[in-house]
């Protein structure tokens, strides 16, 4: 029997600025409750997922924490990423503790400013928490979510801290390239929220459906490929294990240039972005 034969395959790794490394897909939980995250968490380990995205807008963390601690996996094999909500920006270190109590764990492997809700105009100051937050211990990454070039500039010439990665809505109706250049200067990692787009028709279209069948494979495949080829982290959101598994299959997809091409050139105006200086939790 060889080696790794019964043995799961897991995501390779990214390397963080901070010393920790990301795995290059993960398992979004919205909208799910305590009860539906600890299956569909338990089931994606079984696929190899060890990347986990949660918040505590989303109301599941101690659902998240309840598989981490089922599962039987070794702590540090798994990646736990979290975000606080608008309230902790004066205070992102407690924000930071009442996440992790929530989680009932020791520490959590990333956590990002959810919005930067300039309204309020606080998210320097939970930056500078954050950055703090680290240096404690309690989480072993940070960065920052929906934030826009002009607020990560901000942070980072207050602070002179960079965000390790910022967590945007991106998939080829929107691919948010001047976004993702720009997070390449400063060696950001992109990680891509709603990655299928789903519900806006991008797994139906026509483009989609030729590379993925120009290679044998679905086109949530196809399209979770797109991001993993061009560095960015997908964070897929399924409930069905048979699609946990398709989407984590994607690892073992290879597109030509052109394909990729092909997929960013579905850019949708009528595709809707949450804009991050009108909207935030
Ligand atoms: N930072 C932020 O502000 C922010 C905002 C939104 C979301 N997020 C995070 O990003 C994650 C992903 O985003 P999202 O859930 O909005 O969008 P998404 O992952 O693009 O799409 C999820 C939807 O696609 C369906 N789906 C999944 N795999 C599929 C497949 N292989 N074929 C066909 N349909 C498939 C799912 O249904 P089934 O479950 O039935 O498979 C679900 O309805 C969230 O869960 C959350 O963790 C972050």
């Amino acid at each position: 029997m060889g080696k790794n034969e019964g043995m799961t395959h897991l995501a390779p790794r990214l390397p963080l600025p901070g010393g920790s490394e990301i795995p290059t897909i993960g398992a979004g939980t919205w909208p799910l409750n305590d009860r539906e995250v600890t299956a569909m968490c338990l089931s994606a380990f079984e696929v190899g997922y060890r990347l986990i995205d949660t918040a505590e807008n989303y109301g599941n963390e101690t659902g998240v924490g309840k598989a981490v601690r089922e599962s039987g996996l070794p702590r540090e094999e798994i990646f736990v990423t979290t975000k606080f909500n608008r309230r902790w920006h004066d205070d992102s270190v407690s924000g930071v503790e009442h996440n992790l109590a929530r989680l009932g764990l020791d520490y959590v492997d990333l956590v990002l400013i959810h919005w930067p809700n300039p309204d309020q105009d606080l998210y320097v100051r939970a930056w500078d928490g954050l950055v703090r937050a680290r240096d404690r211990g309690l989480v072993r990454a940070i960065g920052t979510s929906n934030f826009k070039p002009a607020h990560i500039d901000r942070i980072m010439a207050a602070t002179g801290v960079t965000p390790e990665v910022n967590q945007i809505q991106c998939n080829p109706f929107a691919d948010r390239a001047e976004e993702r250049a720009y997070h390449a200067t400063y060696g950001i990692v992109t990680e891509s929220w709603a990655p299928l787009a789903a519900g806006n028709g991008l797994i139906g279209n026509p483009v989609v459906q030729q590379v993925a069948s120009a290679h044998g494979v679905t086109p949530a495949q196809a399209v979770l490929a797109w991001h993993l080829q061009q560095g960015m982290v997908p964070i897929p959101k399924s409930s069905n294990p048979g699609r946990l598994a398709e989407n984590f299959g994607a690892l073992g997809v290879r597109l030509e240039d052109a394909e990729i091409e092909a997929l960013t050139e579905l850019t949708n105006p009528d595709y809707r972005l949450s804009d991050s200086d009108a909207f935030g939790h």
